[in-house]
């Protein structure tokens, strides 16, 4: 095609796909070039702001490690996450939310009551709940990959104080599919904002702040996988999450209870001398379709 326009280009766009391109392909390719032209011809984009956006794609890949994923931190400040994880939730499930960079496969066993806090000051947090199917009953055997931040706001990966596996653990439930562990208190933190994605995030006056919570993965045989995170009702930061990753059903609620009522059975049980905090969260998982 000769007579390219600002008008017609994307049509030429498509008409230069092959006959045979395979039609998901087609589909994708051609709402993304439709998408991206539109916004050229509605912003009436510079060749300085494309080029910009052109730096920003390659700053990301600067800064990209096996430690430090700028790519996916874009896709979640940006909403794009938050969004295919809200197009493919099932709404019988616990809502899914986004997995983030801090996950690290090979989390050691962690027994049903065992303990996350250790040595780490701050109060105790007794999290526990039942693994269910979407008519309550219990999944038995289902496992929960569970990790969080230390009380300085890092994970594991990001402090060379902590050890590897810090605030990471992975229970497997028995027949009445019920979790139960300690930890400490979750703590709201920011996101790594000194790379490209920060850059973003202050020229849109955002700032760069997660509420508190803890991970959650969730996965039985038969059932479909849950990636999720459970945030308190208190933290300053529920209703800004600058990856847009909390749902109603997410939201928690602490209870604070006497050191005296701290219940037998668990790894810390004896050694808890001050108030804590506990909270009771479900997770319903949906059968695989
Ligand atoms: C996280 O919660 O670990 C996280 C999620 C998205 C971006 C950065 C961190
Ligand atoms: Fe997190």
């Amino acid at each position: 095609m000769r007579t390219v326009t600002k008008d017609n280009i994307t049509d030429v766009f498509m008409s230069y796909l092959a006959k045979d391109t395979e039609p998901r392909i087609r589909e994708i390719m051609g709402a993304l070039v439709r998408h991206l032209h539109d916004f050229a011809r509605e912003t009436n984009l510079t060749h300085d702001e494309w080029r910009a956006g052109i730096a920003f794609l390659e700053g990301c890949a600067a800064v990209e490690t096996k430690d430090r994923h700028e790519f996916v931190l874009a896709s979640d400040v940006l909403g794009m996450s938050s969004l295919v994880d809200m197009l493919h939730s099932s709404p019988e499930a616990t809502s899914s939310s986004v997995l983030g960079p801090f996950h690290v496969s090979g989390a050691p066993p962690l027994a049903i009551g065992g303990d996350m806090k250790r040595h780490y000051g701050g109060p105790v947090l007794l999290a526990e709940g039942m693994i269910k199917d979407v008519d309550g009953k219990p999944i038995a055997g289902a496992e929960l990959d569970i990790w969080q931040t230390a009380p300085n706001g890092l994970y594991a990966s990001q402090d060379d104080e902590q050890d590897m596996y810090s605030f990471h653990g992975l229970m497997k439930v028995g027949a009445d599919g019920r979790y139960a562990f300690t930890t400490v208190k979750p703590v709201e933190y920011t996101v790594p904002s000194d790379g490209p994605v920060g850059d973003i995030l202050r020229a849109c006056g955002r700032h760069p702040w997660r509420p508190s919570h803890l991970h959650y993965i969730v996965t039985a045989p038969g059932y479909r996988s849950l990636v999720t995170e459970i945030f308190p009702d208190d933290d300053p930061y529920l209703d800004q999450d600058t990856v847009f990753g909390v749902r109603n059903d997410l939201v928690m609620t602490y209870v604070e209870r006497p050191a005296g009522e701290f219940p037998d059975g668990m790894e810390i049980s004896g050694n808890v001398t001050d108030p804590f905090l506990h909270v009771e969260f479900d997770v319903t998982l949906v059968a695989e379709t």
